[in-house]
């Protein structure tokens, strides 16, 4: 198969449910082919790593993007996510990132280990509830949206009540991530990104009338001091916490609760072994990757893996395939939570590094041990669907059963 139909399988609706084939295909042209006209695709886990750290190889930012889309600032999601750090080079994104980074110092992560504990128990008692008398119970809204969307809210100071909200708003918003995305996909994800917008403005007018201790509060306060923090950045990075910081931890859970029910062995030594949550988790991100890819504009030409990347490319950086990559992986297949020197890929690398990377895995760390313990019963209890989404990967149903 040539590269051409290879790319075309991995966008079919087949390949996004399933993109491993498809990566494969590419692999057997090289860790990073051409795709088409001015576009690459990485396939490699030592050049995808290269390519994040590179200072050439920026992110689609602002500027960028008039080149590319003039007209972008009259779409809600396309603006939230371009004024995000998420999408900003240097010098804004160091900025940016600064006013965010000190609400996920190790010490602020290790505080929220109790509430995460806490909420862990009360999901676990509500699944046992539902699942009585072996009763089906959908493991993604019953506990992988609840966990995380508790904890960002925790930290950025949305009231409990309002946590229901978010699902639906995200899930169209983050559309806009995809690598290809429809006009009626795109309208879906304006509307998500214009309710996600009108509600941040609210809570940072509340903010401003009454400040308390929360990430809100002090990025409305860095709003206010003068001009570390414009009005638009202000919202659009509150989004960026709130998107970022539940909609992948979902699919960690839900992708890793999956890989788990599917092989038991693995699962027991978790169980009896709880101290080796760190390595399992890990390995969960690298063998079924919530992110599975990241895009790049390099403003130099780069060469890498024996190929001329010509300046002003489109690099398609597979994660999830970097994190298959035989090279860096024997056996890139099989599920080993006991590989030494894991290092995937799954937050990224370089400058924009997953600020959340820490909160994320101590959720997951936390999470599985506790399931598998309090659940000994725990298995899948009817049909998965995975949503028809490449770059950020998970299930739509996860059915699973708790026992009589
Ligand atoms: C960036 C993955 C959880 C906040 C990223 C990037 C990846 C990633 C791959 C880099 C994107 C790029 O280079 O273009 C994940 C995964 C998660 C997770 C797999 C869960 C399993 C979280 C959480 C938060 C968060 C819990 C916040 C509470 C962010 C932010 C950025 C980011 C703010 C942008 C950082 C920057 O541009 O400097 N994440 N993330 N993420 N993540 Fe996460």
């Amino acid at each position: 198969m040539d590269v051409a139909e290879a790319f075309a399988s991995l966008m079919s609706p087949d390949g996004r449910v399933d993109p491993y084939p498809a990566y494969e295909r590419l692999r057997a042209h090289g860790p990073i082919v051409q795709t088409g006209p001015g576009v690459y695709a990485v396939t490699g886990h030592a050049e995808a790593d290269e390519l994040l750290r590179d200072a050439r190889v920026r992110v689609l930012d602002e500027h960028l993007r008039d080149g590319v889309l003039p007209n972008w600032r009259e779409s809600p999601a396309v603006s939230s996510i371009a004024r995000s750090m998420l999408r900003t080079n240097p010098p804004d994104h160091s900025r940016l990132r600064r006013l965010a980074a000190g609400a996920f110092t190790p010490r602020r992560i290790n505080a929220m280990r109790e509430v995460i504990e806490a909420q862990t128990d009360e999901l676990i008692d509500a699944m046992t509830t539902a699942g009585r008398g072996g009763a089906p119970v959908d493991f993604m809204a019953e506990f992988a949206y609840p966990l995380p969307v508790g904890v960002i809210c925790e930290l950025l100071g949305v009231p409990a009540d309002d946590r229901t909200l978010f699902r639906r708003w995200t899930a169209d918003l983050t559309g806009i991530l995809e690598p290809e995305i429809t006009a009626a996909e795109l309208a879906v994800a304006d509307a998500g990104a214009a309710e996600l917008r009108a509600y941040f403005t609210e809570l940072v007018a509340t903010r401003r009338r009454r400040p308390t201790d929360d990430l809100t509060t002090a990025l409305v306060q860095a709003h206010e001091a003068g001009d570390r923090l414009s009005g638009d950045e202000l919202l659009a990075n509150l989004v960026i916490l709130l998107v970022a910081g539940f909609e992948t931890t979902t699919n960690l859970l839900g992708n890793g609760l999956a890989v788990l029910l599917a092989h038991p062995r693995a699962a027991d030594v978790l169980r009896q072994h709880p101290q080796h949550a760190p390595a399992y988790v890990d390995e969960l991100l690298r063998f079924d990757s919530p992110v599975q890819l990241t895009t790049r504009l390099n403003a130099e030409s780069v060469r890498l893996g024996g190929v001329e990347v010509p300046a002003g490319s489109w690099i398609l950086l597979l994660l999830g395939a970097a994190n298959r990559d035989p090279r860096r992986y024997p056996r890139p297949e099989q599920f080993d939570p006991w590989r030494a020197q894991l290092n995937p890929l799954s937050f990224g690398a370089g400058p924009h590094y997953c600020l959340g990377a820490a909160l994320a895995r101590l959720e997951a760390q936390v999470a599985f041990p506790a399931l598998l313990r309090r659940l000994p019963a725990l298995a899948l209890g009817g049909q998965l669907r995975r949503r028809i989404r490449l770059t950020l990967r998970g299930y739509d149903h996860l059915p699973v059963t708790v026992g009589e």
